[in-house]
C-alpha cells in the first residue's frame, strides 16, 4: 500500500482536502494528514482523522513518539507528499526554506517527491512573486498540479481553483505507475545518447544548406527514454522544440559539431540512437563574406561529412547502436544495407517520400530491422507513441 502525506494549508479550498483524503483512502492509499494553523480556520483535524483513520499532525513540538523526530519521520514515511490546497504563503515559505510550523518543517526536512496543488485568488496567483516562487519550486523538482479556472471564493471567475480531488488522485496514480515502469525498465539508470534534428552547413554568413527535420522523432525517443529512467544526453541540431527537462541538452549546428559532440561522449554510453538527419555533404569552403550575385549559373563545391553512425559502428565496444534510414524507394533493401555497412544493431527505416510521415510531421510509420534478420513493422501513429513502441521492442533485446 502506497503512503501519502497530505499537507493542508490555509485557504477556503481546504474543504476539498477532506474529499481528497477520502478519495485517496478509497483508492487504496494510506493517508496521513498535517494541517497548518491557518488551515484549521477552515477545517478541523478531527474530520481528517475520521476519514484517514490516522492521527493528524498540527504541532511540531507535540512529539508523541520519543523514538523519532516527528517532522523528519513523517516525510520519510511517505512515498509521496501532496500539498493541497497550497497557498501563496506556503509556496513562498517553501521557496526560501522557511520552516516555522509542522507543515513547512516537514516539507523542508524531506526528499520525498512532492506535489503542489495551488489554490488562491487569481491576482495572487499571477503576482510576479508567486510566479517566481513557483518557478523556484518547479526548478527544484516539485510537481505542480495546475489550478483550474472557475468561480473563486473572492467572486472572480478566473484561474486559481484547486484541481478537483479525483483529478489529483489520478495524477498520483499515474505517477506511481510511471515509477513502477522506471523501476522495472532495462533502461533505468543506463546512459543513452540520442541525436535529433537537422544539421546546418554554412555557405556564407547568410546562407546555409539544411533539411526539413523538425527533431520531433528524436525528441520523442529521448522523452520516452527519460520516462524509463535513462540518463539521456540529447545532441540536437536547430529545432523549434523546447529542451527536455532532466535531459542533458547539447545544441549543435553542423555535422562536424554533431560528430564531435557524439564522439566525445560515446565511451560512456550504453546505447546511441541516431535519429538526426545529418547532412552528408558540407560546402568545401565557408565564405567569409556574403557571396555576391554574378551573371550566369553558380556552382558550389561540397565535400563529404563524417558518417557519424559508421564511425560509431567501427569504434563501438559494448554500446548498442540504433540508426535510422530515411529512404524514398527500396526502403527495406537500403535499410538492410545500412545495418551491415554501419555495423549498427538496429536500423529503423521510414519512407520519407510520404509527406504525411517522416520529416516535419507529427506522425511516422516505421520498420525496425534487427541484426538477426527480424523485422518489426510499427504502423502509422504519433511519434510519441512510436517512440514508446520502439523502446518496448528494444527493452529486452538490447542487452
Ligand atoms: O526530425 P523529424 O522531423 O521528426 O523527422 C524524423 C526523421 C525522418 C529525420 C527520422 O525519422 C530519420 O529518418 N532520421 C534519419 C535521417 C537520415 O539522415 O537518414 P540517412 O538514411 O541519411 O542516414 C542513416 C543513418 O546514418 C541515420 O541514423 C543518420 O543519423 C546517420 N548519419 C547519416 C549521415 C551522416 N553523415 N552521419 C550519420 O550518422
Amino acid at each position: 500500500m502506497k503512503k501519502i502525506l497530505l499537507a493542508v494549508t490555509g485557504g477556503i479550498a481546504a474543504y476539498k482536502a477532506i474529499d481528497l483524503t477520502s478519495k485517496l483512502t478509497q483508492t487504496g492509499y494510506e493517508v496521513r494528514v498535517m494541517l497548518t494553523e491557518n488551515a484549521q480556520q477552515f477545517v478541523t483535524p478531527l474530520a481528517f482523522q475520521a476519514i484517514s483513520r490516522n492521527v493528524v499532525y498540527t504541532n511540531t513540538f507535540l512529539e508523541e513518539n520519543p523514538h523519532e523526530i516527528q517532522h523528519v519521520a513523517l516525510g520519510d514515511w511517505a512515498d509521496a507528499i501532496i500539498i493541497a490546497p497550497a497557498t501563496a504563503n506556503t509556496i513562498a515559505k517553501l521557496s526560501v526554506g522557511i520552516a516555522d510550523d509542522m507543515v513547512t518543517s516537514t516539507l523542508l526536512a524531506t526528499e520525498t517527491p512532492t506535489f503542489v496543488a495551488p489554490a488562491m485568488n487569481v491576482h495572487m496567483y499571477n503576482n510576479k512573486r508567486t510566479q517566481h516562487n513557483m518557478k523556484i519550486l518547479k526548478d527544484d523538482g516539485y510537481h505542480f498540479i495546475e489550478p483550474g479556472s472557475g468561480y473563486l471564493a473572492c467572486g472572480y471567475v478566473a484561474k486559481g481553483r484547486m484541481e478537483e480531488p479525483l483529478a489529483i488522485v489520478s495524477i498520483i496514480d499515474d505517477y506511481f505507475k510511471a515509477q513502477q515502469r522506471i523501476s522495472t525498465s532495462s533502461f533505468n539508470g543506463k546512459n543513452v545518447l540520442v541525436t535529433a534534428g537537422p544539421t546546418v552547413e554554412v555557405i556564407d554568413p547568410v546562407r546555409f544548406v539544411s533539411n526539413r527535420s523538425s527533431g520531433k522523432m528524436g525528441f520523442a525517443i529521448a522523452q520516452a527514454l527519460m520516462n524509463r529512467g535513462a540518463n539521456v544526453t540529447l545532441v540536437t541540431g536547430p529545432t523549434q522544440l523546447e529542451d527536455i527537462p532532466g535531459a542533458k541538452m547539447i545544441h549543435v549546428q553542423s555535422a562536424q559539431e554533431m560528430f564531435e559532440a557524439v564522439k566525445d561522449r560515446f565511451e560512456h554510453q550504453d546505447m546511441v540512437v541516431k535519429a538526426a538527419a545529418v547532412s552528408d555533404y558540407t560546402p568545401s569552403e565557408v565564405l567569409e563574406h556574403k557571396l555576391k550575385k554574378q551573371d550566369g549559373d553558380l556552382s558550389v563545391t561540397f565535400k563529404r561529412t563524417v558518417d557519424i553512425l559508421k564511425y560509431l559502428g567501427e569504434h563501438k565496444t559494448s554500446q548498442f547502436l540504433v540508426g535510422f534510414a530515411a529512404e524514398t524507394k527500396d526502403v527495406d533493401a537500403y535499410a538492410e544495407q545500412k545495418l551491415q555497412k554501419k555495423n549498427a544493431d538496429v536500423i529503423i527505416s521510414n519512407n520519407v517520400g510520404d509527406q504525411t510521415i517522416g520529416f516535419n510531421s507529427d506522425d511516422n510509420e516505421l520498420t525496425m530491422h534487427f541484426k538477426d534478420g527480424q523485422h518489426i513493422y510499427i504502423k502509422k501513429g504519433r511519434k510519441s507513441d512510436l517512440a514508446t513502441r520502439i523502446l518496448d521492442e528494444l527493452e529486452t533485446r538490447w542487452q
